[in-house]
């Protein structure tokens, strides 16, 4: 008996070495064995969250499809894209799946800075890389800020309002949504633009980023003044919206309409056409999210803040390509 005993140990003890020396499970058990991470940014396919504050206007979506056109294009990296459908609180629960779900990076496009900046620094807080995208958060609670500088996009408008006005005129300003970080930019960049000229807004309303509320608004502006010289709207949709409403009114050659975003397709399409003044390029960041992405991912130390230039678009220089705006 006490023979059979020792043999019985005698043969644990071997398997359990051997266990120990092959690191395999004992048969039957089915938890998983961790398989050696790879250390390198192209061994393994990274997956990241992409939450997207809107897809009803086309710059959203050329944003998602920047993304994914840089996605496409590499073989480590898979996108997973929520849209919010213009609801913070769906959102802000996107950006909670993302994190149960154990995404390896987030990239956001926030609808509004305020209620967003919490989830997001919750997000970073819970070692998830964060790269915000286009309208800021609040704070520095995140690993990368990518995006225009729509101040400076501010300036530059009111600067070349101040040049085609010739210093004075009745304008129009639809603002784009002021809970989010680029209206109050492009608003305040703008003052600053026509600063010391006898340029007077006369109506403004804040169009939330939309053309249908955008011409709305026209509507009341054109119902209540007479005379107006310019239209500023924060977007090229805006500045649509305010075209159309004019032009209901038969008052459309009257008014020069200035917008910013400057797609080839929305904005550069309505300089072309005559219905804009300018435009103003606001690039989407959707390629360099990406880059900055692997980067991160790669364990690469990236700037807190990257900001993308941007070109104003004219009739007079459309064909050229536009022209860098100043700043940085
Ligand atoms: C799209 C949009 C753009 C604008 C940007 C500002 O939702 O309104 O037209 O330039 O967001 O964040």
């Amino acid at each position: 008996m006490r023979q059979l005993k020792s043999i019985t140990t005698l043969f644990v003890t071997l398997f359990l070495l051997g266990q120990l020396l092959t690191g395999c499970n004992p048969p039957g058990d089915t938890r998983t064995v961790p398989v050696q991470e790879s250390t390198t940014a192209t061994a393994k396919t990274w997956t990241i969250g992409m939450s997207q504050c809107n897809l009803g206007e086309p710059w959203r979506v050329q944003m998602n499809s920047d993304i994914k056109r840089a996605a496409d294009a590499l073989d480590n990296i898979q996108v997973i894209f929520k849209d919010a459908q213009n609801d913070t609180l769906k959102q802000r629960a996107h950006i909670e799946e993302f994190v149960s779900q154990g995404v390896d990076l987030l990239i956001i496009s926030p609808k509004e800075a305020a209620p967003l900046t919490p989830p997001v620094a919750k997000a970073y807080q819970a070692g998830i890389p964060v790269i915000v995208l286009d309208r800021a958060v609040n704070g520095e609670e995140f690993t990368m800020f990518i995006g225009a500088n729509n101040t400076n996009i501010g300036e530059a408008a009111g600067n070349w309002v101040n040049k085609t006005l010739e210093g004075k005129g009745k304008i129009v300003e639809l603002k784009g949504l002021m809970t989010s970080i680029p209206g109050h930019d492009r608003h305040n960049g703008f003052m600053k633009g026509i600063e010391g000229s006898a340029i007077e807004i006369i109506f403004d309303a804040d169009m939330q980023w939309l053309e249908p509320n955008a011409r709305k608004e026209m509507e009341s502006a054109l119902a209540r003044f007479e005379d107006i010289d310019l239209v500023y709207a924060h977007n090229d949709p805006g500045a649509h919206g305010a075209y159309l409403a004019s032009k209901a009114a038969d008052r459309e050659k009257d008014i020069i309409f200035v917008g910013i975003d400057g797609l080839p397709h929305e904005g550069l399409a309505y300089v072309e056409q005559g219905i804009l003044g300018a435009t103003f390029e606001y690039p989407t960041g959707g390629a360099e999210a990406i880059e900055y992405s692997l980067k991160i991912l790669a364990g690469e130390t990236v700037p807190r803040h990257l900001t993308l230039s941007s070109r104003v678009y004219t009739k007079e220089n459309l064909a050229t390509g536009g022209e860098k705006i100043g700043g940085e």
